[in-house]
């Protein structure tokens, strides 16, 4: 009889394989096994046949995948708490932008700051998204602006993983706004990222993908941004795209059009878009934190979505000027509050799908093979966690087995 590492047993379990029809893949009174760090047999508990050195019994909570948040900023300095006042006063967040704050702002208090302090800064956010159950967490750069601070700020996200159990996931994101130094002169900063930082950043192995900032007022145009994208091609990273949040910028298509692994916020994306988006595997990542926090009132088209039958994601872009929120599961709950997505729709949102946006095959599902990511939750049902608001029923994390 085969001798498992360990099992996790009497338990429920969100397998998010869809095969049998059930978009969830519910199997009650399961039992998960792990060996090396992998998911060994996943299945009802009256059909596992086998040993395990170690047993954990959970008493009819729930399992599913390693919660997944794959777009955050989640490391910067400093606080922008001082804006959201002004916002209160009738600022719009464009506003601030172009009058020098905003994304500017945590660039002054990013580039102030040793890898050090921007470590020890991140580390508490980090802990609230890790004790909700997420395993895997995307961050990236983008308040540098710089070749120094942009991969001092990569190179103090590589480190979390030494100080908490999680796998971290870095975007290269230099195209994020137009730094001061270079006012007047955006074009030429998009030159900088493509020709120097990205390169030099690549080179040095700090980054998984390159994101950018497609948006005519506050951003870069698409022909920067596809700039930024070649030269990502080029040092062989794949792409990724803050596309279409405050206005149609064709930037689902232009996302679509380079392959990218996601386009995210999408609340302007026209229809053409969303479907070369699905025809183009390009998973559609929705933001409602941001939306929620700059009081966005046009929605992402999910009819669209959901008709052309692309994938969509769900994350909290946890960052100080749009969404100071580090809570997946207060996401999970305003997709569907503010988004109507269905329980499915967003728990898939935060597993498989956000697994594809990060381009993981070996995670976000339960299923023999992959890596041994769980969360548990003591739950009587998935709604749950889509359910409650500021309360956080998570009670266990499994990464890589352990
Ligand atoms: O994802 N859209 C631009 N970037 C961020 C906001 C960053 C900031 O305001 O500091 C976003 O919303
Ligand atoms: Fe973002």
């Amino acid at each position: 009889m085969t001798v498992f590492d360990r099992v996790w047993t009497e338990a429920n379990l969100c397998t998010m394989d869809p095969r049998g029809g059930d978009p969830l893949g519910v199997i009650e009174d399961g039992l998960v096994a792990a060996q090396e760090g992998r998911i060994a047999w996943v299945g009802p508990r009256a059909a596992f046949r086998g040993e395990a050195r170690e047993t954990t019994r959970l008493g009819g909570a729930w399992i599913i995948p390693g919660l997944i948040d794959c777009h955050t900023h989640l490391v910067f300095a400093g606080d922008r708490a001082r804006e959201f006042e002004l916002r209160l006063e009738g600022a719009s967040y464009e506003e601030i932008a172009k009058g020098g704050g905003g994304i500017l702002s945590t660039v002054r208090a990013t580039r102030a700051a040793e890898q050090d302090a921007l470590v020890a800064a991140a580390l508490p956010r980090l802990d609230a998204l890790l004790a909700e159950g997420v395993t895997t967490v995307e961050v990236k750069s983008g308040y540098g602006l710089d070749a120094a601070t942009e991969a001092r700020m990569l190179r103090a996200a590589r480190r979390l993983p030494a100080l908490r159990r999680v796998e971290v996931v870095t975007s290269l994101l230099a195209a994020h706004a137009v730094p001061e130094e270079y006012a007047g002169r955006r074009a030429d900063y998009a030159r900088h990222v493509a020709e120097e930082i990205l390169p030099s950043v690549a080179a040095e192995g700090l980054a998984d993908a390159v994101d950018a900032f497609t948006d005519s007022a506050i951003g870069f145009t698409p022909e920067e941004t596809e700039a930024v994208f070649r030269a990502a091609r080029a040092a062989g990273l794949p792409v990724k795209l803050h596309a279409d949040q405050l206005r149609d910028d064709g930037g689902a298509a232009l996302a679509a059009r380079h392959g990218a692994l996601s386009a995210d916020h999408i609340e302007y994306a026209n229809a053409e878009g969303i479907a070369a988006m699905a025809q183009a595997g390009t998973v559609g990542v929705l933001l409602p934190g941001a939306f929620y926090f700059i009081r966005e009132t046009r929605r992402p088209d999910v009819a669209a979505m959901r008709g052309a039958g692309l994938r969509m994601a769900l994350a909290t872009d946890l960052n100080p000027g749009s969404s100071p929120a580090p809570s997946l599961l207060l996401m999970l709950n305003m997709g569907c509050t503010l988004f109507r997505l269905t329980v499915a729709e967003a728990l898939l949102g935060v597993t498989r799908h956000a697994a594809a946006a990060l381009g993981l095959p070996d995670r976000g599902v339960l299923a023999p093979g992959l890596r041994c990511d769980l969360s548990v939750f003591a739950i009587s049902r998935p709604a749950e966690l889509a359910y409650w608001i500021g309360r956080n029923p998570c009670i266990g994390r499994i990464v890589g087995g352990a």
